[in-house]
């Protein structure tokens, strides 16, 4: 059977860095992503050392700066050449700031995080669309947020409805609520599917560690969705669900 190839952004700590290795342990080939040479190479040799014996898994850096149309072009070129095609994109790079009230709102700040969290997500993309047209039936797992959530930041018996009020970070998320729904649309008919993932609130840098999930539990919705049946949905915010009263651990769809 031919190796599964995945390249997940932001791979080299956190959240990313945990789903290359959950995916890696089911024996597929993992490619991270990371924006500097450094901390990549130091990901790839974590990630060998995490999966030595792992049998037909392999881990591999790719320079990718999401930000850098670029880059995302020349990592398409690379896997082409090497692969051929690509069977999961997992764009989970982000970065979380410009908090603060919206009326303080730093314009600068909230561009920077667009061009990450929204941009670099639609350049990826599209820099790897002809390669994941390739593949059999390809799988593209936009990591989300629930704080990207219309809803529940509008429902005040939701604990997302009691966090402070804030611009960039959450509306980034909705716009890639939106862009996962329109690539769905478009990817409609074709076996891509595309759905983004809501790994909870988690305990990473991005939160100094503040979250109250693993990295193991916040990789799972991406694994899980990298990871689909072909009967499996596509166009959906799949994952973590935070209720006020509900379980610690329950997973599904959440309201856009
Ligand atoms: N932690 C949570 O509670 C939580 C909750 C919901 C959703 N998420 C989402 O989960 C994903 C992973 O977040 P995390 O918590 O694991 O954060 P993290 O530990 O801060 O990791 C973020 C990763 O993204 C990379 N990155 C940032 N900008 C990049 C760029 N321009 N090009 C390439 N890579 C870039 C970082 O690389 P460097 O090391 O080079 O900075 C790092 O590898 C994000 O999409 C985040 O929004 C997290």
């Amino acid at each position: 059977m031919a190796t599964t190839i995945a390249l997940i952004t932001g791979a080299n700590k956190g959240i990313g860095f945990e789903t290359a290795r959950q995916l890696g342990a089911r024996g597929v080939t993992v490619l991270a992503g990371a924006r500097d040479a450094a901390r990549g190479r130091q990901a790839e040799q974590a990630l060998r050392d995490a999966l030595a014996g792992q049998e037909g898994t392999e881990a591999r850096y790719v320079p990718l700066d999401v930000t850098d149309a670029k880059s995302a072009q020349e990592a398409a070129d690379w896997i082409d050449r090497e692969y051929g095609r690509l069977d999961i994109l997992v764009n989970n790079a982000a970065i979380a700031i410009g908090g603060g009230a919206p009326s303080q709102t730093d314009l600068d700040a909230m561009r920077e995080a667009y061009e990450t969290n929204v941009f670099g997500v639609i350049a990826v993309t599209n820099a790897m669309l002809p390669l994941l047209r390739r593949a059999p039936a390809a799988r593209i797992v936009n990591v989300s947020s629930e704080v990207g959530s219309i809803t529940a930041t509008t429902d005040p018996a939701s604990p997302l409805g009691q966090m402070p009020a804030s611009l960039a970070y959450p509306s980034s998320k909705s716009a890639l609520n939106m862009i996962t729904a329109m690539y769905a649309k478009e990817l409609r008919g074709t076996p891509v599917k595309v759905n983004a993932a809501n790994p909870g609130y988690t305990a990473t840098d991005l939160n100094r560690h503040s979250g109250f999930r693993s990295v193991a539990e916040g990789a799972e919705a991406s694994v899980y969705l990298a990871t689909l049946g072909p009967d499996g949905p596509s166009g959906l915010l799949w994952g973590h669900l935070w209720t006020a009263d509900g379980p610690a651990d329950a997973y599904g769809p959440l309201p856009w």
